[in-house]
């Protein structure tokens, strides 16, 4: 076993930057002023104080109204994703997403023997230029009940849709009538440039389900999350529900903390994280520039590394193993575990130090773990 464990799998928020003074007075103010509330059940929308605070961020980055009573906060935006694909889905139903996505929703999809349909991605996410090919494809027998994607920031690509890309897919997807599942968790993990706006903010389409955290924002153990939508898609999805509401106590306190709106404290944990993917896009340049390609995001968690085909994936995963370097395998997050040569490198949670000594030792395994000596033949992260 090695000495020291370097983990770059995990996607977690920045432990050195969680504001615990000001969780422990938002925690005691919470508690004296809704006790009886805690005394009570949350209802199937959960605490109104959070879903007001929620409406108010989501209103303040889209420049457009959102109704609280159609925000349903939910046990992390997991269960948005499963709750949804519950009320939309039944076994053997197909179901639209980028080919790459996130490992926790292929997972949830999986076990409700949902038919994932992948799209390909590039740089500025699911490819919608080959979406109605896809869609054409599956013709009416095999209509998908809906279309998953992680338009900003996208796990694990790091690619975040342009916004012409945006409206195409609305458009192509309110002309067939197919709802769109917008995962928007990582939208304000953002460093760099304008944010592109959420799709809701571009349409009126009914069809529009939103989906947003406040683990990537603030800490996943807090468990919050939301769903936004109009009623005849919240409604079969609030029927589906049968959990008595999400966690009074985490939503008070939150909404607390965010009593004057969330960006200052955003804002200040963004800081920090931006400073740890440099130092991950900074190492990978050092150290990889003639043999890998990777992502430099404007926001999100993760850097997205393809390395050459000669590389054998499962000495890497020994080597890496052996030194104490953890990564997540391309393999998790292609919609049919097919293993790619592609790995994610979390950064969110790994102390700046262990950024500066993980990358030259992920850098060496990579090295090691190849069957040849040829030059790469690819120059850019997507074919
Ligand atoms: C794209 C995406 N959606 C949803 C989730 C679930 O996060 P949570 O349930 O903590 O909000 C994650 C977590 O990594 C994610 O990457």
């Amino acid at each position: 076993m090695p000495q020291r464990i370097i983990d770059f799998a995990v996607g977690r928020t920045n432990p050195e930057t969680f504001p615990i003074e000001r969780m422990q007075r938002a925690a005691a103010e919470a508690i004296a002023r809704e006790f009886v509330e805690l005394t009570d059940y949350p209802g199937k929308l959960g605490h109104p104080g959070l879903r007001a605070a929620m409406a108010r961020r989501e209103s303040e980055r889209e420049g457009v109204p959102v109704d609280p009573e159609r925000i349903a906060l939910t046990n992390g935006s997991m269960q948005g994703v499963t709750l949804v694909a519950e009320a939309l889905t039944r076994p053997g139903d197909t179901v639209v997403c980028e080919k790459f996505t996130y490992v926790g929703t292929i997972g949830a999809y999986r076990s409700l023997g949902i038919d994932m349909q992948g799209v390909p991605v590039d740089e500025e996410g699911m490819r919608v230029d080959l979406l109605e090919a896809k869609l054409d494809e599956l013709g009416e027998v095999r209509k998908p009940k809906f279309i998953y994607a992680l338009t900003t920031y996208q796990n694990p690509t790091g690619a975040t849709m342009p916004v012409e890309r945006r409206r195409r897919l609305v458009e192509i997807a309110e002309r067939r009538g197919i709802p769109i599942v917008e995962d928007n968790c990582y939208g304000d993990v953002h460093f760099d440039g304008e944010k592109p706006p959420a799709l809701f903010a571009l349409s009126d389409y009914a069809g529009i389900v939103y989906l947003c955290s406040l683990s990537k924002i603030l800490a996943p153990g807090l468990r919050l999350g939301y769903v936004y939508a109009q009623p005849p898609l919240l409604d079969p999805i609030l029927a589906r529900r049968h959990d008595a509401g999400s966690n009074t106590f985490a939503a008070a306190v939150v909404a607390e903390l965010y009593r004057d709106g969330v960006w200052d404290l955003t804002e200040e944990l963004n800081a920090s994280l931006k400073v740890k993917k440099n130092l991950v896009v900074d190492g990978l340049g050092n150290e990889l520039s003639d043999l890998c390609a990777w992502s430099n995001p404007a926001g999100g968690l993760f850097v997205w590394v393809r390395f050459p085909d000669d590389v054998d994936l499962d000495r890497l995963a020994r080597l890496a193993a052996e030194r104490g370097v953890h990564y997540a395998p391309g393999a998790n997050f292609h919609i049919h575990g097919t293993r790619i040569p592609y790995l994610r490198l979390a950064f969110g949670h790994v102390p700046d130090a262990d950024i500066r000594d993980g990358i030259p030792i992920l850098a060496r395994c990579i090295r090691e773990a190849r069957t040849s000596n040829a030059a790469r033949e690819f120059d850019s992260l997507f074919d």
